[in-house]
């Protein structure tokens, strides 16, 4: 039944390879794949654009435009899966500074959180899924059979965003990019809803010095002891 997609969470801070891991697991299982870190990107577009300010007072109003998001994901053949939101094509534009900035202060409201949730326990369907997120272990799929955390050092994770922003931005420093990110980290962790933090049960791998395929295999290893016949 669709109860009992099996699920496997994969946790951390950004630019520990999350996205690119569950990209690459949802592909070599074959299974669905949720970004849910797009959904709060997605928010955090939609308020803009419509001229909700990001604010306490308007908490309740963030929450009706959680619940009511109209996003839809299209794999490519090639790149990134794209990103509509009412019938436009966002994908670019949802990674940009602005909107990450945003998306991290939409995502320490609880009305926001609570609007998400059955939108993402909606990717849950058969052969299975794999939900890249914060809190996709803890909060969203807590009955989930495999769950993977991943780590890495701040100066490492800087490094990465850094060199991905580089390709389409001019003026970004590696200086500000380690500022960002710390801030955003000492947000996430900190906020009283929803906290990052390891489920229990947790796989935890730190990729600071481990190439994508290694950490892919030892997801691999991690699903098949966890999901028979996987
Ligand atoms: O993974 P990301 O950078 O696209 O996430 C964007 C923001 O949303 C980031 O501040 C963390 C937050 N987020 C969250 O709180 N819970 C999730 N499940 C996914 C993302």
């Amino acid at each position: 039944s669709e109860e009992l997609a099996p699920v496997v969470t994969i946790d951390g801070p950004s630019g520990t390879g999350k996205g690119t891991l569950a990209n690459l697991l949802a592909r070599k299982l074959d299974w669905h794949y949720l970004d849910s870190g797009a959904l709060y990107r997605a928010v955090a577009w939609t308020a803009l654009r419509d001229g909700l300010a990001l604010e306490e007072r308007e908490e309740e109003s963030l929450g009706e435009l959680a619940r009511t998001l109209n996003i839809r994901f299209e794999p490519a053949a090639e790149g990134p899966v794209r990103v509509y939101i009412d019938g436009q094509e966002v994908t670019q534009e949802l990674r940009s500074g602005p909107i990450s900035e945003g998306a991290s202060v939409v995502a320490a409201m609880q009305p926001v959180r609570d609007g998400l949730l059955e939108l993402q326990r909606s990717f849950r369907r058969p052969p299975g899924l794999v939900a890249d997120g914060r809190d996709m272990g803890t909060v969203v799929f807590p009955e989930a059979p495999a769950k993977i955390f991943l780590t890495a050092t701040a100066e490492e994770r800087a490094r990465r965003r850094y060199e991905q922003l580089r390709a389409h931005e001019t003026d970004v420093t590696l200086e500000r990019i380690t500022q960002e990110l710390r801030q955003r980290d000492e947000r996430d962790a900190h906020r009283n809803v929803a906290p990052l933090r390891a489920s229990e049960g947790a796989y935890i791998i730190d990729t600071t010095n481990i190439s994508i395929d290694a950490v892919l295999a030892e997801a691999l290893e991690r699903v098949r002891r966890c999901i028979p016949g996987k």
